[in-house]
C-alpha cells in the first residue's frame, strides 16, 4: 500500500520506513518460529532477574542472540536495546527495541500465548517518554501470525509464509481496527502484574476499584499480546502500569495504526503506567488507573 511521504516519520523516507518495517515482520518471525519449533519439552530456567518468578529462559537467551546477530548484519549503525541485556548504543538515530520472548512465564509452562516483539524507535529509547515506535511486528508464533505496522502505514496481521491454509490466520493480510466500544461498563479490559510482590499488592488494590466497573478482565500473560488484541478488537483495551519499553514498542504503533489511542499518565505511555484503548474508553481508562485514585 502507499502512503502519503508527509506522514513519513522523524525524516525517515517512507522507502526506508517500509524497509524497517519489512525487516521487523522478518526479525520477529525469524525468532518466532525459533521459539516455537526449538522448544524444548522441559524448559529449563536460565537465570532469574527482578525476583525468582521473573525468569530467563534459554530460549529467551537464543532468540536475543538471534535477533542482535540479524540486526547487527542488517543494521550495523543502529543501536539495539533487549530485555535479556543487548545494550548497543548505535550512531544512526534508530535503536531496535525487542523482547525476544514476551509472556516467559506462559512459555514455561506451554501456555501458547507468548511472542516475540520487534520494534526501531527513533529518540532514547532508555528514557520513558523520550523515544517513539516507527515500525513494528509482534510475531504470534503460536497463531502462526505477524502482526506489524510502520507509521501512516496502517496496522495489519498476516499469516507466517509458508504455511497451510489449515488454521486460524491464513490467508491475505488482514487490516487491524480497534473496537468501537466506548461504554466501560462493557469493555473487555486486559491487564497484567509485574514480578514484584509489593507493586502486585498495589496493582491488586487498583483492579478491586476497576473491576466492578468494566465487563470483566483478562490476564494474557503477554503485554505485545494484550496490545494486537486492543488492535485486532479482540479486546476493547489494555492497561498495566510497570511494562518496560520492550514489552510495549511494537505494540503501541500496531494500535495507534489500528486507530487507538496509547497513552500513559501523560501523553508517553511507559512504566508509570500504559492505557491502550479506542478513543471512546481512553479518557475513562486512563482516570480509573490513576494511583490517585486508590
Ligand atoms: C511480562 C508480560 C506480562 C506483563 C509483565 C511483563 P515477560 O513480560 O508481558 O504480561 O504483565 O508486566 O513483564 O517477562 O513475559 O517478557
Amino acid at each position: 500500500m502507499t502512503t502519503d511521504p508527509s506522514t513519513a516519520a522523524d525524516g525517515l523516507s517512507e522507502l526506508m520506513i517500509q524497509a524497517l518495517e519489512r525487516l521487523c515482520i522478518d526479525l520477529a518471525l525469524a525468532a518466532g518460529r525459533l521459539i516455537r519449533d526449538d522448544r524444548p519439552r522441559h524448559v529449563g530456567v536460565a537465570a532469574t532477574k527482578s525476583t525468582d518468578t521473573d525468569v530467563v529462559t534459554v530460549m529467551d537467551q537464543r532468540s536475543e542472540a538471534l535477533l542482535h546477530r540479524l540486526i547487527r548484519s542488517a543494521r550495523p549503525d543502529d543501536g539495539v536495546l533487549g530485555e535479556e541485556g543487548v545494550d548497543v548504543v548505535g550512531t544512526s538515530g534508530l535503536t531496535w527495541v525487542i523482547d525476544p520472548i514476551d509472556g516467559t512465564v506462559n512459555y514455561l509452562y506451554d501456555i501458547p500465548a507468548y511472542a516475540v516483539s520487534v520494534a526501531v524507535v527513533t529518540g532514547d529509547a532508555r528514557t520513558d517518554g523520550a523515544w517513539r515506535p516507527v515500525a513494528g511486528a509482534v510475531c504470534d508464533p503460536c497463531r502462526r501470525v505477524v502482526h506489524h505496522a510502520r507509521r501512516g502505514g496502517g496496522a495489519w496481521s498476516r499469516p507466517e509464509p509458508g504455511d497451510g491454509t489449515d488454521h486460524p490466520g491464513a490467508g491475505d493480510p488482514e487490516r487491524l481496527t480497534v473496537s468501537s466500544e466506548d461504554r466501560l461498563g462493557r469493555a473487555l479490559l486486559a491487564t497484567g502484574f509485574g514480578y514484584d510482590p509489593e507493586v502486585r499488592a498495589r496493582q491488586a488494590e487498583v483492579l478491586r476499584h476497576v473491576l466492578p466497573q468494566v465487563r470483566d478482565i483478562r490476564r494474557i500473560g503477554s503485554a505485545a499480546l494484550d496490545l494486537v488484541r486492543v488492535a485486532e478488537g479482540t479486546v476493547d483495551a489494555y492497561a498495566e502500569s510497570g511494562i518496560n519499553a520492550w514489552d510495549l514498542a511494537a505494540g503501541w504503533l500496531i494500535v495507534e495504526e489500528a486507530g487507538g489511542l496509547v497513552v500513559g499518565q501523560g501523553s508517553h505511555p511507559g512504566k508509570a503506567l500504559t492505557v491502550a484503548a479506542g478513543r471512546g474508553l481512553i479518557e475513562p481508562l486512563r482516570a480509573l488507573f490513576q494511583p490517585a485514585r486508590h
